[in-house]
């Protein structure tokens, strides 16, 4: 099996479904051992199951990314679980109900900053702090095109993500000299429950034609992305925001 991440201890946000299982799938097909972190956690123990069937190893853990009492006790599991944590992939986030601006309640505007934004802050915060003793790490957050390309009606999320992409530069900038690497994805259309749910399958055949290769993206494919930037093959690449879509169309 070819094992650059083996020994090596990670955890990703949203590992119950979509892009974070398959990054937590990838991780462990790459020899680590994954926390799999979640509010739902039926989703979570799917996961799990699906790791070890594949022979790898794998911890659920409930955990509200939105919550930092839940994000601190998070951490401390992967620690006290694995031995430590070297790579975290803070991917939960939800693209929420559509409005414009002017009819945004500041309730909705809050509740979609909190869950894109203000959780990856929580997540970076206590991963750094178990990095710095431990003399390193890698993480990555997920973003979105969104960041690039404003996504109608969801202004709270396009503004979240391109937060996100900001806090991954600042973040890479102020732990560069102690060995932590931070860097983002922003995936176009992928293929997950959420976007199914919200975009059905007429529309999303319609959108066909518009879409870079003429089809969403597997969430694997994002999670190689993720996973790649957490090898040593990437040792050079840090606070960057990576477009994942089949075809440049973000850039
Ligand atoms: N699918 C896409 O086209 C797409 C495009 C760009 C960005 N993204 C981003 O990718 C990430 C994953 O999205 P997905 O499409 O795989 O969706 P998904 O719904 O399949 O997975 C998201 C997971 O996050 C979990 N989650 C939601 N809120 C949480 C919270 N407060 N605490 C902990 N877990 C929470 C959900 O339970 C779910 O399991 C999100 O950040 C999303 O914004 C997705």
């Amino acid at each position: 099996m070819n094992a650059p991440l083996e020994a090596k201890s990670a955890l990703v946000t949203g590992a119950a479904s979509g892009i974070g299982r398959a990054g937590a799938m990838a991780f462990a097909a790459k020899g680590a051992r994954v926390l799999v972190a979640d509010v739902n956690d039926e989703g979570a123990a799917e996961t799990v199951a699906l790791i070890e069937a594949s022979g790898g190893e794998a911890a659920a853990v409930h955990c509200d990314v939105t919550d930092e009492a839940q994000v601190e006790a998070m951490v401390a599991t992967a620690v006290s679980r694995f031995g430590g944590l070297d790579l975290a992939w803070n991917n939960a986030g939800r693209a929420m109900a559509q409005a414009p601006i002017h009819e945004m309640t500041l309730e909705r505007w809050q509740a979609s900053v909190e869950v894109n934004l203000t959780s990856v802050f929580l997540c970076l915060k206590h991963e750094v702090r178990h990095m710095l003793e431990a003399g390193g790490g890698c993480i990555v957050n997920t973003a979105s095109g969104a960041a690039r390309v404003p996504a109608p009606g969801r202004s709270p999320y396009s503004a979240s993500k391109r937060g996100v992409v900001g806090l991954t530069a600042h973040a890479a900038q102020d732990y560069l000299k102690a060995g932590i690497r931070v860097n983002a994805v922003l995936p176009g259309l992928i293929d997950t429950p959420p976007v199914r749910a919200n975009l059905g399958s007429t529309t999303i055949e319609k959108m066909a034609p518009i879409l870079p290769l003429g089809r969403m993206g597997d969430p694997a494919e994002v999670a190689d992305l993720a996973v790649w930037l957490c090898t040593d093959e990437a040792r050079f690449v840090n606070g960057q925001a990576i477009v994942v879509d089949g075809g440049g169309i973000l850039a």
